[in-house]
């Protein structure tokens, strides 16, 4: 198994390329079952996550022509397609329950393994099968799978989902652009990913409209041939935010519309960045005292998000002063708390609150990842670590962010792959 062996500390300077993002790709290549015509879709990320979902399209008779960059795909749906999404493909990736909408209301019936848990939570998928049902997908959960069927098209319903997710909408956006009639969603999540998604679907002819957590969909007949280049991965884009923060240094971060992590941000502000937005950069610059915040809340958009909330632990572990973070969006996800104390931090943990001590003194140790955003952390921590620090378990880190190691060593990371 691949680690990262970092020997820190180190300061970031130079420029940062931010990739497509991951969590709009992810919904997009869902929703291209949807159609009979190819459709082309770029910028995409090259990541593993991106890998399994063209490895589950492929399974269910897409044909998948990648670009030599890997970053387009040409997507060809057969004309057998299948219906069943197995456990094998399922289990590695939660995203994959994002193929149950659109294979029900193309193909009227799909055997889609359920995702089951992770280290994060328990992570249910009852919202995305309410909605489902409320348009008229009749369903049973045996053996681990949810055999669903539907007779014919879906119908268009009002659905309010009694909290918001980020999956449930998307499922229900993709399945209601072919429905009969309308659907409209009401407390929807907002995320920039959701509106790509949307997008997408309208560029290829689909009718979705969008007020406050209001999304209405007018049902069409089927979907025309488009090309798409996904949005940028604002959480890679805030990832790298934090490091010029953490490590004193001086990014400039390419490709990114700066207007999309506006909440992060001015988070950075307050705890002192330096920054300065054009219409697709930011150039920002870390303080010399990181200032503590009393209390980082994640929310759901345009709140803080809890894919940066470890990243912002790291920071918050070497402000000055104590500070502390609420998790309210997934039940469990303070994994690299413990690894952080490996290095030196002082951080309790009381149910869904972490206080961190800060002026920590990370000193370099063995590390492993637990998820994606946590080895990200731990990334992060390494680099302002004194001394070495090896990094196990980066498959988590391969999932999400595009060739990691080559961007962190253009900005002055010491960082080497071990195989
Ligand atoms: C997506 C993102 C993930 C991000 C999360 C929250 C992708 C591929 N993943 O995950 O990176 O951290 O949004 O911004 O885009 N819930 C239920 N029942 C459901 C669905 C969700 O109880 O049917 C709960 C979850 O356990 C969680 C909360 O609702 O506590 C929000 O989850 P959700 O927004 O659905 O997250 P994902 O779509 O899984």
């Amino acid at each position: 198994m691949d680690k990262f062996l970092i020997d820190g500390p180190c300061r970031v300077k130079g420029k940062v390329l931010i990739s497509g993002s991951k969590n709009a790709s992810l919904p997009i290549l869902a929703a291209t079952l949807l159609f009979d015509q190819p459709v082309i879709i770029k910028n995409l990320p090259r990541v593993r996550d991106i890998n399994t979902m063209f490895n589950l399209i492929k399974s269910l008779g897409s044909k998948v022509i990648l670009s030599k960059d890997k970053k387009t795909a040409k997507i060809i749906n057969s004309k057998n397609m299948k219906t069943f999404a197995s456990y094998s493909l399922v289990k590695t990736m939660r995203g994959s329950i994002l193929v149950l909408g659109p294979l029900v209301a193309k193909y009227f019936k799909s055997k889609t393994s359920l995702p089951g848990g992770c280290l994060i939570g328990a992570r249910p998928v009852n919202y995305h099968l309410e909605a489902l049902k409320k348009l008229g997908m009749n369903y049973e959960i045996k053996d681990g799978y949810i055999i669903a069927k539907s007779k014919g098209r879906l119908d268009g319903k009002i659905i309010k989902f009694p909290k918001i997710s980020v999956g449930a909408t998307e499922n229900s956006i993709i399945a209601g652009c072919i429905a009969k009639g309308t659907t409209i969603l009401k407390n929807c999540a907002i995320e920039p990913e959701i509106k790509d998604l949307s997008n997408f679907l309208n560029s290829a002819g689909a009718k979705i409209k969008w007020s406050g957590r209001t999304c209405t969909i007018k049902g069409v007949n089927s979907l025309n041939q488009t090309e798409y280049s996904v949005m940028p991965d604002r959480i890679e884009a805030g990832t790298f935010c934090v490091a010029a923060t953490l490590a004193r240094g001086n990014l400039e971060i390419q490709n990114l519309n700066p207007k999309i992590i506006k909440t992060e941000l001015n988070l950075l502000k307050k705890v002192g960045a330096k920054i300065r937005i054009e219409k697709n950069k930011i150039f920002i610059k870390g303080p010399d005292k990181i200032k503590s915040i009393k209390n980082i809340n994640t929310k759901a958009f345009p709140g803080i998000p809890t894919d940066l909330q470890a990243q912002l632990m790291v920071l918050m572990c070497k402000a000055v002063g104590k500070s502390s973070i609420t998790e309210s969006i997934f039940e469990n996800r303070f994994m690299h708390v413990a690894e952080l104390q490996r290095l030196g931090a002082k951080i309790k943990i009381k149910n869904n609150r972490a206080t961190i001590e800060g002026n920590t003194k990370f000193i370099g140790a063995e590390l492993m990842s637990s998820d994606l955003r946590a080895s990200v952390a731990l990334v992060l921590a390494a680099i302002v670590s004194h001394g070495k620090s090896y990094i196990n378990r980066i498959y988590h880190l391969d999932r999400g962010y595009e060739m990691i190691e080559n961007k962190l060593k253009k900005i002055g990371v010491k960082i080497k792959r071990l195989k």
